[in-house]
């Protein structure tokens, strides 16, 4: 029961009741991670029609090509390959057939074994039943075994979608991603399953497919749909779908075209397109304000910019963070502040630092791969270069922001408080590496 001056409204109806003054109807809209409606899905016909035109056979019980979905952040990629496996699942449902949608993200397990025992839980979960083979202890060939005994009995058709496959590197010299896509591709022939099989995996590389060994390219051999960026038509398009997520009369009509503006000047990504707005939205509302204008947007945009580089540092994977990290350490520590530091030096001083922490060394070309994605964020610039008459050619690191203060952001995440214990030892390490370096070039 509630209090006397309750007036009869309840919690939830408080709860519930849109907050005077502000400029939202449902925010949710313009959150990049709500799950959109696919009448909201804009500019992506290309693409959609093709994913479409691939999955459309297993409605006739016909067989699937494989695919390889590629592009840069926030182009659409998992979000149209599960909308239309969404549509898939429901038409085979009305012709009582189970389709089964299987689908990991590879940054989290470390190894093939483990991503197929994610499969396995995945599908355990979406029929609600037990995954029936432990994480450990057994091999990965029970584990597919499993995945497959699954697959007999409770499905006419499924697909594997592996998202960021590149990130299954894994701790041996050849990436387990080779061994992942190697297995699975073949499990139309090795798991007696009447039904058809695809094998999707996406990511961010469009040359992804150069890094498979060859067992794995002979069998895996992917319809290749391209993800590029989206221009300001594009973004204004996706917005203007996300209207009401404003009261009506709350933008002003500049919003949308100056936010897509913004958005395509940057990475053409959706995604944050899509927080722009939100933010512009949100200052709004701290100025007590019933609308959003375009100078509401400029200034959204403008504390983006400020603090974007480390704002995306924090934004992004433990790998990742640890690759900026082990650079601005040799940078910080290094004895002169150079202000190019060699990859060289940069990456014993990143193998060091994941020994401390305890986690997964990747292969340097990751480490690099790693670090040079930054300058796409303008957090750092890289460089080869020669040393001349033959010498040897190096890659170098330039950061764009103070590397302490890089370190300070990354050493928010509670992952990596501890190093700033480390200082002595990382130290030594970076002095040493790069001693060792100058003396050999
Ligand atoms: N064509 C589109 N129409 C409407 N909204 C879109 C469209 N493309 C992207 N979005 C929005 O942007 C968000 C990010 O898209 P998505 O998750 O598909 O990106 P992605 O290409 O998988 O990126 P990443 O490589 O970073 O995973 C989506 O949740 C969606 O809200
Ligand atoms: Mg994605």
């Amino acid at each position: 029961m509630l209090n006397d001056d309750s007036d009869g409204i309840s919690i939830r109806e408080r709860l519930q009741t849109e907050s005077s003054g502000g400029v939202f109807a449902n925010k949710d809209l313009v959150r990049s991670d709500t799950i959109i409606d696919e009448d909201r899905i804009v500019g992506r016909n290309d693409q959609l029609g093709r994913v479409v035109d691939n999955l459309k056979p297993v409605l006739q019980n016909e067989g699937l090509p494989d695919m390889l979905l590629s592009g840069p952040s926030g182009t659409g990629k998992s979000l149209i390959i599960h909308a239309v496996c969404k549509q898939i699942v429901e038409l085979c449902e009305s012709q009582g057939k189970t389709f089964g949608v299987l689908s990991i993200n590879c940054e989290g397990p470390k190894t093939a074994d483990r991503a197929v025992y994610r499969l396995v839980k995945a599908a355990a979960n979406d029929l609600d039943v037990d995954p029936g083979v432990p994480q450990t202890g057994v091999s990965t060939d029970q584990k597919l075994e499993r995945l497959y005994e699954l697959m007999r009995a409770y499905y006419d058709g499924v697909i594997f979608i592996l998202d960021e496959i590149d990130m299954l590197e894994g701790p041996y010299q050849e990436a387990e991603y080779n061994s992942l896509i190697y297995q699975l591709s073949r499990a139309r022939k090795l798991a007696d399953f009447g039904g058809p099989i695809s094998l999707t995996t996406i990511t961010n590389y469009a040359d992804f497919m150069k890094n498979l060994n060859s067992r794995a390219q002979s069998s895996y051999n992917p319809d290749d749909i391209f993800f590029d960026d989206y221009d300001a038509t594009q973004l204004r398009h996706i917005l203007k779908y996300r209207r009401d997520a404003f009261k009506s009369g709350s933008l002003s009509e500049d919003v949308i075209p100056l936010v897509a503006a913004f958005g395509s000047q940057t990475h053409g990504d959706a995604r944050k397109a899509i927080d722009l707005l939100r933010w512009a939205g949100e200052l709004a509302e701290r100025r007590g304000a019933d609308t959003v204008t375009e100078d509401d947007v400029r200034e959204a945009q403008e504390k983006y910019t400020e603090n974007r580089k480390l704002r995306h540092i924090s934004g992004t994977s433990t790998q990742k963070k640890l690759s900026i990290y082990a650079v601005a350490a040799t940078a910080h520590y290094a004895t002169d502040h150079p202000e190019w530091i060699p990859a060289g030096p940069a990456f014993k001083t990143y193998q060091f630092i994941a020994e401390t922490m305890d986690v997964d060394q990747y292969s340097r070309e990751t480490f690099v791969n790693h670090v040079t994605e930054q300058s796409t964020y303008g957090v750092l610039d890289f460089e080869r270069r020669g040393k001349g008459r033959g010498r040897g050619v190096h890659m170098y690191f330039s950061l764009s922001e103070d590397p302490e203060t890089i370190m300070e952001t990354i050493r928010e995440d509670s992952r990596f408080a501890d190093l700033a214990h480390e200082d002595a030892t990382i130290t030594a390490v970076v002095r040493e590496r790069l001693k060792n370096f100058r003396t050999d070039n």
